[in-house]
């Protein structure tokens, strides 16, 4: 029996994960899958149980687990924190202890949201790709960091590292994956300026090597984060450092009507990680305003990456692209003659369409 390890979380995120449960139990139930399911706390619920935003506990229990399901964390109450006592230090430290190195966001429009982005119809029809972000190291990890003082004057250190050895296995992940899709690769970087960009596509170049059938594009960062506005169709994998990844998903986010709908799921080492790609939203929390299919989209890559059920997997994507059709819309995405629903009623009825599916 799969194990799955529930983390709440903070804000919106024990609102996003309770229906991503309900349809993640439904899709199961559907293939007679039996899941055992075991809470943990992370980040500001963490903190304020146990003084520690990745108390030993969790960090034991998601050890053991088959995968993690996971809503947000963060939030106004910890930001005067110290650094290592902040809910992101949590998630953080969970992505590293895991060895969770490749944070895959799939970026796919459903046909019936076209006129919730922001973006013009004719632009965005037809995007389809995916964010290979490196997960566990870069400008989020390196070393020395810190904030030192000399007389009135503060100066602050953040490091971007990577090794040879980082930039090669996340490569290979998005080559792979590639080669299933449209067989192409946009590594991003900054190599015209970054020492660190330029050992990045030196490496990818040549991990290149062992995938003469995907094509290989270099693009720096702020010209990619131009392109997905101007022409995001033309983008099938796109690779690229832990910061440039976690800044050009949010943009991704928007593309896609809604930063609320977009999943994520963390693998690499043993496991996986599952959540949205958004965070705690701590201005909407208890509201019941938040849209829970960026989480119930998380389930679905649970059951495909971590349990291998891709039919239980493609059951919960084609119930929520019915749910859209048939027009019910979280308040982020309202439209004229859309029907407004609320975090619970939009879980219901996708789960009531994973049941009859
Ligand atoms: C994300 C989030 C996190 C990140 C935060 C909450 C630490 O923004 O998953 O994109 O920056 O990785
Ligand atoms: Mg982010």
């Amino acid at each position: 029996m799969a194990t799955i390890v529930i983390i709440r979380g903070d804000g919106i995120g024990p609102e996003v994960v309770e229906e991503g449960l309900k349809v993640l139990k439904a899709a199961a139930r559907k293939v007679s899958l039996a899941l055992e399911f075991q809470e943990a706390l992370l980040g500001g619920a963490a903190i304020d149980a146990t003084g520690d935003p990745l108390p030993e506990e969790t960090l034991h229990r998601c050890k053991q687990a088959d995968a993690i399901l996971l809503g947000a964390v963060g939030g106004p109450t910890w930001d005067s924190h110290p650094r290592e006592k902040r809910p992101e230090q949590g998630i953080l430290g969970l992505r590293k202890a895991l060895q969770l190195y490749a944070n895959l966001r799939p970026v796919r429009l459903f046909p019936s949201l076209l006129e919730a982005s922001p973006l013009k119809r004719e632009v965005i029809e037809g995007t389809d790709f995916i964010i290979f972000r490196e997960l566990t190291s870069g400008l989020y990890y390196g070393t020395p960091r810190g904030i030192d003082k000399s007389g009135d004057e503060e100066r602050a250190v953040d490091t971007l590292s990577y090794t040879t050895s980082e930039i090669a296995r996340i490569a290979r992940l998005a080559f792979q994956a590639a080669e299933g899709r449209r067989k192409k690769v946009s590594s991003i970087d900054k190599a015209n300026v970054l020492m660190s960009s330029q050992l990045w596509r030196r490496v990818v170049m040549h991990v290149a090597q062992e995938f003469p059938g995907v094509t290989l594009e270099h693009m720096l960062v702020d010209t990619c984060a131009m392109q997905l506005i101007r022409n995001p169709c033309q983008f099938d994998v796109i690779v690229t450092e832990n910061m440039f990844g976690d800044i050009l998903s949010d943009e991704a986010g928007a593309i896609a009507g809604s930063i609320g709908l977009l999943p994520s799921a963390s693998l690499g080492g043993a496991g996986g990680l599952y959540e949205p790609i958004h965070g705690a939203a701590p201005n909407i929390a208890g509201t019941g305003q938040a849209n829970p299919i960026g989480t119930i989209l998380s389930a679905a890559l649970l059951l495909r990456y971590s349990l291998k059920q891709q039919q239980a997997a493609t059951t919960i994507e084609a119930a929520v692209e019915q749910v859209l059709a048939q027009g019910y819309r979280t308040p982020e995405l309202e439209q004229p003659g859309t029907e407004l629903v609320g975090t619970q009623r939009m879980g219901d009825l996708i789960t009531r369409a994973v049941e009859t599916a």
